[in-house]
């Protein structure tokens, strides 16, 4: 059953989004976190891309790909709302391999957002990976494995579409910045990414598996 707002609020003891105006923003750090990936962090996920409002393309020009619904209060049991960085990698099925480039299918840098998008004022908890790469065709209903590596940020409402925009790339920089450090980019060599290493049929299930 779907986690309603204020139970989440409950369990994490968190304020809602607080509102925000795009003042200071700016100044955010650029890197953050520990240099090595501390506990809960990694969390590994797989399962298939579901489809959001398709707003995340469209309005703010970064296209999310949604993790499916049944994944989400496990994730949130776990997890605050907020803004992750990690790795993804989709992974097509056989019958449409030929459709992706061999770099669409690398392990890649990405941003998660998990929360009630306040500022479109949600009424659904989801998580939402934007991977940092410029894919030719949507992956919707494929696979795709993931490793969550660190929190960025909370969740935040916006005055204005622009702020919400620019704040998402600042993300973007701080991930890549915090995926850099040694501890963290070794986990793009991480077993569970290679293309048929693993059974792509059998992959990590939603956190029921931990890597360490
Ligand atoms: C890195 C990142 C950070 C985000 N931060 C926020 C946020 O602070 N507040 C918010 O309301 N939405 C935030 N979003 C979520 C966007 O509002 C969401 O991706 C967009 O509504 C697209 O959703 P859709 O694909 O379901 O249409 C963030 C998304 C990403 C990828």
């Amino acid at each position: 059953m779907a986690t309603t707002a204020a139970e989440y609020v409950a369990r994490h003891e968190i304020p809602v989004a607080e509102v925000r105006t795009d003042i200071g923003r700016a100044t955010r750090p650029k890197i953050v976190g520990p240099d090595i990936p501390e506990p809960p962090f990694p969390i590994a996920l797989a399962g298939p891309v579901q489809k959001g409002f398709g707003r995340g393309g469209k309005d703010l020009g970064c296209p999310t790909a949604n993790l499916p619904d049944d994944s989400i209060t496990p994730i949130s049991t776990v997890l605050k709302t907020g803004v992750y960085y990690g790795y993804a990698q989709v992974v097509p099925p056989e019958e449409r391999r030929t459709a992706f480039r061999p770099e669409d299918v690398k392990v890649l840098p990405m941003v998660m957002s998990l929360g009630w998008n306040p500022f479109y004022k949600n009424e659904k908890l989801t998580a939402e990976i934007h991977i940092m790469h410029a894919f030719q065709t949507d992956f919707y209903g494929h696979e795709m494995k993931a490793i969550i590596l660190g929190y960025i940020r909370p969740e935040l409402d916006y005055i204005s579409r622009e702020a919400l925009i620019e704040d998402i790339e600042v993300d973007k920089q701080v991930a890549l910045n915090c995926l850099q450090r040694p501890a963290y980019q070794r986990y793009v060599n991480e077993p569970a990414f290679a293309l048929g290493g693993s059974d792509p049929r059998k992959p990590l299930r939603f956190l029921e598996e931990y890597i360490i």
